[in-house]
């Protein structure tokens, strides 16, 4: 493990896209959260609580990328837009299809984001400690969300093809992200 400076070229590039990516993540699961809630406030009233918790969550983890990009003086992913826009958009479809679809919505976008926490932890725990800790704050909530997910809501027959949908839009999402 090194500290900043003396990370080489070659991991920087790719140490940067991973907090990037991350960021803008964080600002889309932000969006998902706050358009499932103006519709939950009016229709399922009882999952307002857990909603609003997960949101704490995610507006927690964006600072942390957030701290971290403009204390290492990165840009910022220049799709932010479209995480916030398409998360809203995705929540707010989600929401109207149920109470249901939101949690397998949920626990498609986490069990994808686990994946790639995984591989992006095996990297950083070789070539940056700060950015590791970044990324190894959030691991037991997005555990803990996806989870809810799981054993909130029934990925039966007719949810199968929302979660292939989220969890595809997900994976497009982020590689395109590594892009931008
Ligand atoms: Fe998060
Ligand atoms: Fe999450």
């Amino acid at each position: 493990m090194s500290c900043v400076k003396d990370i080489k070229i070659e991991h920087k590039k790719e140490i940067e896209r991973i907090i990037r990516v991350d960021h803008a993540g964080e600002l889309g699961a932000i969006n998902i959260y706050k358009s499932q809630l103006l519709i939950s406030k009016y229709l399922y009233k009882d999952i307002v609580p857990e909603l609003n918790e997960m949101l704490t969550h995610e507006k927690e983890h964006f600072e942390t990328f957030d701290n971290l990009l403009k204390k290492r003086s990165t840009r910022t992913c220049y799709a932010l837009w479209f995480w916030a826009f398409g998360g809203f958009l995705l929540g707010l479809l989600t929401a109207l299809m149920g109470r249901n679809a939101i949690w397998v919505c949920t626990n498609a976008i986490e069990t994808t984001v686990l994946h790639h926490l995984t591989w992006q932890l095996s990297y950083l725990n070789e070539h940056d400690k700060e950015a590791y800790d970044a990324v190894y704050s959030i691991k037991s909530d997005e555990e803990a969300h996806q989870s809810i997910g799981a054993t909130r809501g029934s990925n039966t027959f007719m949810y199968k093809p929302i979660f292939f949908i989220v969890k595809t839009s997900t994976k497009v999402a982020i590689w395109l992200s590594t892009k931008l």
